[in-house]
């Protein structure tokens, strides 16, 4: 494969967020040319891809005939068109994680009946076709309040999972095929980025803690190393690990934990691609998770995943009350910290919890 890491090497990237963005600065070290395809081309990967291809990830036109520019293929989201994906790989397109696994992850159903099926501990669930059928089930006293619901296809960042405590939350009710879990009682929530070659070798990161905005559900900040025990730190690696090992995957896999009130670890879900909690790797350990994820797809040695310094990542979201052109302050305040390192995205467009960039602290102290 070494040979193949040149300029003549054509990776494409399915979309061009941050992820992709931080991707391509990864890609460059090595002269790969990169493709990205996305719906605008004012995307944050927009200007730094190799070339740059107008198209929507979800039509199968777009996704079809971007694949056919390329030597290999990946992506930076989950909700792609996967009969495109199917058809590419059917062709011969090396697509990496393969399309079979994404078909699997992206839909949270599949998701969790493929931990149920291995025996991963994960949250109790139950499938509904729609709104209507979860009313139905709260009237013949088949579902009990509070529930988390989720939207089986198509979320991200909080948006597509609604809390339901009581009657009162039921206008907050989303339409669509979703998974109902129970609701958890969660201390914390903690992350694993895992890599896999196609050789089977597999590297983790070490474990960060999640900390969450209670409203909106997204991340405002993470820890690394977490402060939770040597035990559990070993029992969701090793999750981690069966469950790259079990889907035969090759990329990174990110996998989001849920630590309940009484210690216990439970998978709340996966993403086959690069990950927020796993952006402080980019200046706190060895291998950032764009190195890895290359590694990883291009069947190449894993990385050391050993962290240099510890450090806290701050998400920069989007001014409440806010939505236009985008405006920093704070830069030069920040930048008078020591240790402070700075991310922003380039999205032109601010609006309210939008990720719009990130802060890696990491330890000045040796
Ligand atoms: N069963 C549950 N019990 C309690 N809280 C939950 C449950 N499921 C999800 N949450 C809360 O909602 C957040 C978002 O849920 P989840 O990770 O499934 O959604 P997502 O939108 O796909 O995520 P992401 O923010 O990773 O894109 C979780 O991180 C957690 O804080
Ligand atoms: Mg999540």
């Amino acid at each position: 494969m070494e040979k193949f890491v040149t300029s003549n090497l054509k990776l494409g990237i399915i979309a061009g967020g941050q992820l992709g963005k931080m991707l391509i600065q990864e890609a460059s070290k090595w002269d790969i040319a990169t493709y990205v395809l996305d719906k605008k081309s004012n995307c944050p990967a927009g200007s730094i891809a190799s070339v740059f291809v107008k198209g929507n990830h979800l039509d199968f036109n777009s996704v079809y005939q971007f694949g056919k520019k390329v030597d290999i293929l990946t992506y930076e989201l989950e909700n792609i068109n996967i009969d495109a994906l199917l058809k590419l790989k059917s062709e011969g397109l090396k697509i990496v994680p393969d399309p079979d696994i994404l078909k699997i992850i992206q839909d949270k159903g599949l998701q969790k009946d493929f931990y149920s099926e291995n025996n991963i501990p994960t949250v109790a669930y139950q499938s509904f076709k729609s709104k209507d059928e979860i009313i139905d089930a709260i009237t013949t006293n088949h579902l009990n309040f509070p529930f988390v619901q989720k939207l089986r296809k198509g979320g991200y960042d909080g948006k597509g999972v609604a809390v339901i405590r009581g009657e009162q939350d039921l206008v907050k009710l989303l339409e669509g095929a979703s998974i109902v879990e129970e609701n958890v009682d969660i201390s914390k929530e903690i992350a694993v980025v895992a890599a896999r070659n196609e050789k089977g070798e597999i590297k983790c990161f070490p474990i960060v803690e999640m900390v969450f905005d209670s409203r909106t559900n997204i991340v405002e900040m993470l820890v690394c190393p977490s402060e939770i025990s040597k035990e559990q730190s070993l029992k969701a690696i090793h999750i981690a690990e069966i469950i790259i090992e079990k889907l035969g995957m090759a990329g990174l896999l990110a996998v989001e934990f849920f630590v309940d009130v009484n210690g216990e670890i439970l998978v709340n879900e996966v993403a086959p691609r690069p990950h927020n909690s796993g952006h402080h790797t980019i200046e706190s350990v060895i291998t950032s998770q764009f190195e890895q994820h290359l590694r990883a797809i291009l069947n190449l040695p894993l990385g050391s995943t050993q962290i240099k310094l510890p450090a806290v990542m701050l998400n920069l979201l989007g001014e409440k009350g806010y939505e236009g052109p985008v405006r920093y302050e704070g830069l030069t305040e920040s930048l008078a910290i020591e240790g402070v390192k700075i991310h922003l995205y380039g999205k032109k467009i601010t609006k309210p919890n939008r990720k719009m960039g990130h802060v890696t602290v990491v330890s000045t102290i040796l």
